[in-house]
């Protein structure tokens, strides 16, 4: 059974941007869930390369992520035949749909959006129109496949908001058109904090390389980097906020191991912060060992992972211009002769 043909389960869609190396924080925030809700539900997976580009990006490296991305979503454990997996610039309607919903958008809502404001900061020398109508292209990707759910981290959570907003304004001005999604969110997970700085997310686009683990990095190097992990002069393993560090630290075991917070503070006690940080990678290098190994052997394949471009893009897209082709008659564009 494929995401096409099984009319009666729910839709669920959601993204990466291929713009560094996937981190533990996307992995945990978004991909493993994807991996436990495939059989649920029918599910679309983006790279979502034209994202990628608010930023700038070398293009053989952003080409060389692209693929990198899509293989380790097939290494965590997503059938691509099950699953639709593709890169969103190979669906056209992606683009299309987000300059129909420029126009029933507001600026006061993109200037409100966190992530706008923080990348400006960032990128101080590139605020481009793209960072800042970035959330409308999100809305256009999930819109267009009548997603009902959003299995997203936390930092996700106001795009998500925005995109309801204008599917409900859509909605309202030219009759039921969108299904409006509702976000998923992990219980534990949906938010990584960097390793060297405990307030902030764990980000791919961190300077400091010591600030997060890639889902290719070698065991030694998960060692080395938890071992390097920012805690505290408490010397008290406790789930708190006054110790971001041991608390992020407990949060990645345990959105590991599925065991709740709890039970993992009071076997932990007694222990050390050396020895916490052991527990922890040791959990780390299992979970990813086989993620490895399997993106390793996808690697060699390459007509196998060809052929999976190839044929997912088409499925996107035909899914993706139904939709398109609806909003264009509604708003009054004119039919195409055929
Ligand atoms: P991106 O590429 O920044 O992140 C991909 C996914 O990882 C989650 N995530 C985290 N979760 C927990 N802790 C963290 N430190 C952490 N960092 C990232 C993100 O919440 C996200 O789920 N705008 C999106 C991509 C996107 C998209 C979409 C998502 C484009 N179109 C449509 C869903 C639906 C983004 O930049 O994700």
């Amino acid at each position: 059974m494929t995401a096409e043909n099984q009319k009666d389960k729910k839709v669920i869609f959601s993204g990466m941007q291929p713009s560094g190396n996937i981190t533990l924080g996307n992995y945990l925030g978004a991909l493993k869930n994807w991996t436990k809700l495939q059989d649920e539900y029918n599910c679309v997976f983006c790279i979502v390369d034209l994202h990628a580009l608010t930023v700038r990006q070398d293009p053989a490296e952003l080409r060389r992520r692209s693929r990198e991305v899509l293989m380790l979503y097939i290494a965590a454990g997503l059938d691509p035949e099950k699953n639709i997996i593709y890169y969103q610039s190979h669906v056209g309607a992606h683009a299309e749909l987000a300059w129909i919903l420029n126009c029933y958008t507001y600026m006061g809502e993109l200037n409100r959006m966190t992530q706008f404001k923080e990348k400006s900061q960032k990128h101080s020398e590139n605020i481009n129109a793209g960072l800042f109508t970035y959330p409308v292209l999100m809305a256009a990707d999930i819109l267009l496949y009548q997603a009902n759910l959003v299995p997203v981290g936390n930092d996700q959570s106001q795009h998500l908001e925005l995109c309801r907003d204008v599917a409900i304004r859509f909605n309202n001005l030219y009759g039921e058109t969108f299904i409006v999604p509702e976000g998923y969110f992990p219980k534990v997970g949906a938010r990584i904090m960097s390793l060297q700085d405990p307030t902030k997310k764990m980000s791919k686009s961190d300077e400091n390389e010591n600030s997060y683990i890639t889902l290719l990095d070698s065991p030694d190097t998960i060692l080395r980097k938890i071992k390097k992990a920012v805690t505290d002069s408490e010397a008290k393993i406790a789930y708190r906020d006054e110790q971001p560090g041991i608390k992020n630290l407990l949060n990645i075991y345990c959105s590991i191991t599925e065991e709740p917070i709890e039970k993992v503070v009071e076997r932990f006690s007694s222990l050390g912060y050396g020895e916490l940080k052991a527990k922890v990678a040791e959990v780390v290098v299992e979970e990813l060992r086989p993620i490895q190994e399997r993106f390793y052997q996808l690697e060699k394949d390459k007509s196998y992972i060809d052929s999976i471009i190839k044929n997912n893009a088409e499925r996107a897209s035909r899914i993706a211009y139904k939709t398109l082709s609806k909003v264009q008659r509604k708003i009054g564009l004119p039919a195409k002769i055929r």
